[in-house]
């Protein structure tokens, strides 16, 4: 035997052997501003409620969301996307309440910004909080969700969110056109610095579940689906169409969702457009990791943290997740 061949002809290894060199090439990091918080919203005051399936995780009045707000803001958090818990006797089949100025989503971007006018405020464009079926459109007679006279709906919606105050709208519903008659109507009323970020890769996922219990849209949805409007999770090139038509109507960032089974998406998606690409953490990957920490079967620190890593290093620049507060204190604690 050769002295060659019974030796490495690299040694990997010899980088990874100390922490100090560890540090020095370590390829991607996460920072508190990658962070946005996504919060859940509920009329009254002094009302908090857990969500079952999301331990750690609560519905809240916006009085007591301000706290929350402050928290975020004293730990660097650049952003929250707010999701409105609405009352029954509000929700109905044209979803009159979704595009009402003085609804519970004004109101609390109004409060909040107001309070706060440094923190980032995204708010949730789709109808599935207020109609009476669930569905995040107007349906027809089969129940099919209509697509032209859902967007004329969406208009009304994102404007009353950007004359709130809001600083960026999100359309989640996945109706085609939206981005560019969205971008139309903020135009016409001068809301000219309003952001849009296009949930433009939003799958027909299951792990929304939990998201579903804590809105209470689960129970109006019942045995009903999503699939003529959002993407079959088995693709992929779809993905990339949907964002180039997004980026051409005007989106300044466009989302891939869920998270961490489409990472794939996230890195085509940054390879072919390298514009702004965000990722939602979604309720069902939250509820996973929380109840493995809380059988004791994972380390929740190191599991989040990795798996939030792993968004970065698939190319995300801003990452949706509901462990954004506890996340941004472990960063401050080893900073
Ligand atoms: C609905 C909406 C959903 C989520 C965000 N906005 C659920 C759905 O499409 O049914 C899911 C978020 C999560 O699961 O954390 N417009």
């Amino acid at each position: 035997m050769t002295f060659s061949s019974q030796y490495p002809q690299k040694r990997m290894r010899r980088n990874r052997r100390d922490d100090f060199s560890r540090r020095l090439v370590r390829e991607n990091h996460l920072r508190v501003d990658d962070l946005i918080y996504p919060v859940f919203v509920l009329d009254g005051h002094k009302q908090e409620e857990q969500v079952a399936s999301m331990p750690g995780v609560v519905r809240q009045s916006v009085d007591l969301l301000l706290f929350q707000a402050e928290q975020c803001l004293r730990l660097g958090i650049p952003a929250l996307a707010i999701f409105p818990v609405v009352d029954a006797s509000l929700k109905t089949l044209t979803a009159d309440e979704a595009y009402n100025p003085d609804g519970l989503v004004p109101r609390a971007v109004r409060e909040l910004k107001k309070r706060f006018p440094e923190l980032g405020i995204i708010t949730d464009v789709a109808l599935d909080p207020y109609t009476s079926h669930g569905q995040d459109g107007l349906i027809d007679d089969n129940g099919y969700v209509l697509n032209d006279e859902t967007v004329a709906v969406l208009r009304k919606q994102a404007l009353a969110h950007a004359q709130a105050g809001a600083d960026i709208v999100a359309p989640s519903d996945m109706m085609d056109g939206r981005i560019a008659a969205i971008r139309a109507t903020l135009d016409q009323d001068y809301c000219i610095h309003t952001r849009i970020l296009a949930y433009s890769a939003k799958y027909a996922s299951s792990f929304y579940g939990p998201f579903r219990d804590a809105v209470g849209s689960a129970a109006m949805l019942g045995a009903g689906n999503k699939y003529t409007y959002q993407m079959d999770p088995a693709n992929s090139n779809e993905a990339l169409w949907e964002v180039g038509l997004d980026i051409q109507e005007g989106a300044d960032m466009v989302m891939v969702k869920p998270g961490l089974p489409y990472l794939d998406i996230v890195r085509r998606v940054k390879d072919e457009f390298g514009v702004p690409a965000f990722v939602y953490q979604v309720s069902g990957e939250y509820a996973m990791l929380k109840a493995a920490a809380m059988n004791g079967w994972l380390d929740e620190k190191a599991c989040v943290t990795e798996a939030l890593l792993s968004f970065k290093r698939a190319g995300a620049d801003a990452i949706l997740t509901y462990f954004a507060p506890v996340v941004a204190g472990w960063l401050q604690e080893n900073s």
